[in-house]
C-alpha cells in the first residue's frame, strides 16, 4: 500500500470514492452504520440459518455442490460473512500478517490465534469454523500437539483444526482423529516453510513433486484427515488428488477441481498490497476505509457531530447553572490569595 499521500488522493478520485463520491452514491444522508444496517436487514434470512456443520458440507460435496471458505479474523466480520451464507470460516496463521503485521505465518502466537478463533465462532456460531495451528504449535511434540488441537476445540470453540503437513504427519494426524479432533490436513504449498525455500513458492510443479504430493494426500486421508487443503499446486494435480480423495478437498489456487475454495478475506475485500490471481479483489474496501476516514476527519473539523445524546433534564440543568454561580463566587474570594 503507498504511503504517498497524493497517490491515495489519485486513487480515491479512481474510485469515486471520496466525500463527493459517497454523496453521489446517495449516501450523504445515511451513517454508514445505517448503509451497514440496510445491508444487514436484506441478508436477515441468511442471519437466521440453522447450523452449518459438517455434516451440511459432506452433504453439499456429495450432491456435487461447491463450498466456500474465506478467512475471518474477528466476531464482527464473521457475522457479515455468516449472514452472506458463508459456509467455511478458516482463522488462518494469515492472522500474524493481515493482523499483527508480522512478515509470514511464522510469527502468530498459539494464543492470540485461540483467542481469534473463539471470537469468530461467538460472531458465526452457525458457520463451520476452522482453526490454524500456528508454526511450533504441533511440530515439536505430538502430545503438545494434541493439548494444542484440543484448546483449539475448547476454549476456542472450533469445529476442526487445520495443520501444514506431508505424509511424515501420519501418525500425528491419527492420533488427533482418534482423539476425537477433525483436522483439515494442508498440503502442497506450506507457508510455515517459507524459510526452508527462501520465500513463498508452489508445490507439484515437477512429475516427481506431483507424485509426492499425490502420496501426501493418500497418506492423510489413510490416516484419518478429515478435509484436505491444497495450497499453491498444478490444477491437473489437484484434479488427480480430488479424484482420488474419499474426503472433502478445498482449494487455494490449486484449480478448480476442487470441492471448495478458499482465499485470504482481505485480498478479496481489496485491502492487500498485493493479492494472487485466483484471489482478484471483489470490492475496494481499502478505498473505502479511507473515504470513510476523510469523512469523520470533516465531521470533526466542522463540529457536525450528529444528535448529541446525553442530555440534562431541565431541574438538573438549573441546579447545575447555579451551582456554577456559587463556584464562580468561591472561586473570585480564592484567587487574591495566589
Ligand atoms: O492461514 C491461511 O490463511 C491459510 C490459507 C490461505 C489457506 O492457511
Amino acid at each position: 500500500m503507498t504511503t504517498d499521500s497524493n497517490e491515495k488522493n489519485q486513487g480515491l478520485q479512481n474510485q469515486g470514492l471520496q466525500n463527493q463520491g459517497l454523496q453521489n452514491q446517495g449516501l450523504q444522508n445515511k451513517t454508514l452504520g445505517q448503509v451497514a444496517a440496510g445491508a444487514a436487514g436484506e441478508s436477515e434470512a441468511a442471519t437466521t440459518r440453522t447450523s452449518f456443520t459438517l455434516r451440511s458440507l459432506l452433504k453439499m460435496v456429495r450432491g456435487g455442490e461447491k463450498f466456500a471458505c474465506l478467512t475471518c479474523y474477528d466476531a464482527t466480520t464473521a457475522r457479515w460473512l455468516q449472514a452472506a451464507g458463508l459456509h467455511v470460516l478458516l482463522v488462518g496463521d494469515t492472522a500474524g500478517e493481515v493482523i499483527l503485521g508480522f512478515p509470514n505465518t511464522m510469527h502468530t502466537p498459539l494464543d492470540f490465534l485461540v483467542a481469534l478463533t473463539a471470537g469468530v465462532k461467538r460472531g458465526a456460531p452457525a458457520t463451520l469454523v476452522m482453526a490454524d495451528m500456528p508454526f511450533m504449535s504441533y511440530q515439536a511434540d505430538d502430545a503438545e500437539a494434541i493439548r494444542n488441537a484440543g484448546r483449539f476445540m475448547t476454549e476456542g470453540l472450533a469445529d476442526l483444526v487445520k495443520l501444514e503437513v506431508d505424509r511424515s504427519f501420519a501418525g500425528l494426524v491419527a492420533k488427533m482423529s482418534r482423539a476425537g479432533i477433525p483436522v483439515v490436513a494442508h498440503i502442497g504449498s506450506r507457508p510455515q516453510h517459507v524459510k526452508m525455500h527462501g520465500g513463498y513458492y508452489a508445490a507439484g510443479k515437477s512429475a516427481d513433486t506431483a507424485v509426492a504430493l499425490l502420496d501426501d494426500a493418500r497418506a492423510m486421508v489413510e490416516a484419518g484427515a478429515t478435509m484436505l487443503l491444497i495450497e499453491a499446486a498444478p490444477a491437473e494435480v489437484a484434479e488427480q488428488i480430488v479424484r482420488e480423495s474419499t474426503v472433502p478437498v478445498i482449494g487455494c489456487g490449486a484449480g478448480s477441481s476442487c470441492h471448495g475454495q478458499v482465499v485470504v478475506l482481505q485480498d478479496l475485500l481489496g485491502m492487500s498490497t498485493w493479492q494472487p490471481a485466483f484471489a482478484l479483489p471483489t470490492a475496494q474496501i481499502g478505498g473505502q476505509i479511507m473515504a470513510a476516514a476523510k469523512v469523520w476527519m470533516d465531521r470533526v473539523k466542522s463540529g457536525q457531530l450528529g444528535e448529541h445524546p446525553y442530555v440534562m433534564n431541565d431541574t438538573q440543568r438549573t441546579v447545575f447553572h447555579e451551582t456554577l454561580k456559587r463556584r464562580d463566587v468561591s472561586h473570585e474570594r480564592v484567587e487574591p490569595k495566589q
